[in-house]
């Protein structure tokens, strides 16, 4: 949970202009609460619109070729996690203005009016934690045009079936990774960022439609090294 500070506090101080950051999957908020929390500690309230999206119904059908468990017992079960819709957007609505609840499945929400809001808004952070490959590929296929380079993603479940490429979350990545989304499109683990873990990725896209924009001060006209000797 912690990530989300270290990567909110690099995008305040590195990059230009205003972002969103998007939950896939927010069941009773735990995750999309806390988010909310730190961009208010780190004073960049103004600059950060996020938004949340479930059907607070729960996982939907689970298809076991592409989520079924390679061991026995440990299998999603649908209709688990589902949400408080009501509840969260009260506790949220009184408490913070930059935040969107979309209720409803990705593949309905993620609506060309709402994507076309992400150039203003770049995208800093996606956050995945709907568990299934079928959800994660389906936000992606919406996505992946309105994402510049360098946005971080985090997923939750990396771990499901040890992290095998044929399952869960880590399928969506292998197959953006294969070439499937166009071949200047793929995943980099961030190592910096990930900590002891292996769930945070940059995105990259060789031909996005637009940029996140480093801030003048972040720049060097020439990158010069310091007085220090080369030698040793
Ligand atoms: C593990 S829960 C999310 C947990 C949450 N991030 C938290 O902090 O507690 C997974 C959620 O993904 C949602 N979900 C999965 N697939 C979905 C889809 N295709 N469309 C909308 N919601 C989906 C489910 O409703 C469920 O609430």
């Amino acid at each position: 949970m912690d990530h989300i500070y270290e990567v909110l506090r690099a995008f305040r101080d590195d990059y230009e202009g205003s972002f969103s950051v998007l939950e896939f999957g927010v069941a009773d908020g735990y995750a999309f609460t806390k988010k909310l929390h730190a961009a208010r500690y780190l004073k960049m309230e103004s600059r950060v619109m996020f938004h949340g999206f479930d059907t607070f119904e729960g996982l939907p059908d689970i298809d076991q070729g592409a989520d079924g468990a390679l061991i026995e017992g440990d299998d999603w079960v649908a209709g688990t996690y589902k949400g408080r819709y009501d509840e969260l957007q009260s506790y949220c609505g009184a408490k913070y203005g930059n935040f969107e609840l979309h209720k409803g499945l990705f593949e309905d929400t993620l609506t060309k009016d709402f994507l076309a809001t992400l150039e203003e808004y770049r995208p800093a952070l996606i956050w995945i934690d709907c568990d299934l490959y079928s959800s994660t590929i389906s936000v992606f296929k919406r996505l992946i045009p309105w994402i510049p380079t360098g946005t971080v993603i985090y997923f939750d479940d990396i771990y499901y079936n040890f992290s095998s490429r044929f399952t869960g979350e880590m399928r969506a990545v292998h197959e953006i990774n294969r070439g499937d989304f166009g071949s200047g499109i793929e995943l980099v683990p961030d190592r910096y960022l990930s900590w002891n873990s292996n769930r945070l990725y940059r995105f990259i896209n060789l031909d996005a439609k637009f940029q996140h924009k480093l801030k003048e001060t972040r720049r060097d006209d020439l990158r010069l090294r310091g007085d220090d000797s080369p030698f040793p």
